[in-house]
């Protein structure tokens, strides 16, 4: 008895086991109700009486050895497994902080899957542009007054080379490549050189739109935008036309939306008017369809493009356009419920 003991003491000492069935295995081979100690233990009365004492205590010890060692293995496995299964147990026990979609790109999106739904394809192009496809191709002329409405930042070294006051450009570029049926959204990045304030930035965002194709027709423009304005805003908004000016659109007009705050009776917001600027557009000029290569007898189309921050100021209201970057986490994280 006392041998079989030792040699058991000795496997039990020795064993490994590489996972939980492997430990439970263990734990059924040794301590189970017919495991080998259990066994052992149910052997103890024929063991002689002066051999008792001792038999007895040598028992005990190796039960209490076999379950530390099986508990053991499973401490050990324990930081295994779970490594495993991917929870690291070295990772800091406080809560990750997702981040949040910013509400000027939220905002673009809904306007990208607006126009999406009515066939534009987005298209983009460079930030830093020459003075062609900002001014040039858009029918600016060289001493027109209209470059003045735009304070541009021209590269000191070659002012032929500017940052993009609109995102017009896009446009220019895109008809220079391609022949008609042209439908495309422009969002991205343009900058003027304005003195920051709750109301201006050096940079700003535009989402414009391009539609040339044969007989495109001013009614064209005013059913999208139309469209476009009760998705955006709710169905109930209105829209109003003004007559308006644009060196690269003929006839030219701005879009007010009934004020989505008062609802049209009328508040500060919209001082009193019930109505709220939101975009500018026009009929593509002829003049940028010829200087872009597409024929202007043939061809026609609308075109129109708005500000991001406008439009995310009328949904969200956010009242200092400085806030859109400056990146305070209290501000953005106001956007979380957002799509
Ligand atoms: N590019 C104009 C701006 O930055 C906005 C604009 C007005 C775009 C009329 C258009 C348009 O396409 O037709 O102020």
């Amino acid at each position: 008895m006392i041998n079989k003991i030792k040699a058991l003491s000795a496997e039990i000492e020795s064993i490994i086991a590489n996972n939980a069935d492997e430990i439970e295995t263990i734990r059924i081979k040794y301590l189970s109700k017919k495991g080998e100690i259990s066994q052992l233990m149910a052997d103890f009365r024929n063991v002689a009486a002066e051999e008792k004492k001792i038999v007895g205590q040598l028992l005990n010890e190796l039960k209490d050895k076999a379950q530390t060692k099986i508990n053991s293995l499973k401490e050990q496995h324990a930081q295994t497994d779970n490594i495993e299964e991917g929870i690291d147990l070295t990772r800091t026990s406080y809560p990750d902080e997702i981040g949040t979609r910013h509400p000027l790109s939220i905002v673009k999106n809904e306007i990208i899957d607006i126009f999406s739904r009515l066939g534009f394809s987005i298209a983009e192009g460079p930030e830093v542009e020459d003075d062609w496809h900002v001014f040039g191709a858009l029918n600016f002329a060289d001493d027109h007054p209209a470059r003045d409405m735009q304070d541009t930042f021209f590269i000191q070294s070659n002012p032929d080379i500017l940052l993009r006051t609109h995102t017009s450009s896009v446009q220019a570029r895109v008809m220079e490549k391609t022949q008609p049926p042209i439908r495309i959204i422009c969002p991205g990045r343009v900058y003027r050189n304005e003195a920051i304030s709750y109301r201006a930035h050096c940079f700003f965002h535009q989402v414009e739109a391009l539609y040339v194709d044969k007989n495109v027709s001013f009614a064209d423009l005013k059913q999208a935008l139309l469209y476009f304005a009760k998705e955006m805003f709710g169905a109930d908004t209105k829209i109003r036309l003004r007559p308006s000016y644009f060196p690269f659109t003929e006839p030219s007009a701005e879009m007010d939306i009934s004020c989505n705050i008062c609802g049209g009776k009328g508040c500060p917001f919209c001082k009193n008017t019930g109505w709220v600027e939101i975009l500018g557009c026009g009929m593509v000029d002829p003049n940028v369809l010829e200087s872009c290569g597409i024929d202007s007898k043939i061809y026609s189309g609308y075109a129109l493009g708005m500000g991001v921050e406008r439009i995310t100021n009328l949904k969200y209201r956010v009242k200092d356009l400085r806030m859109f970057s400056e990146n305070d986490k209290r501000f953005l994280e106001q956007f979380k419920k957002a799509k």
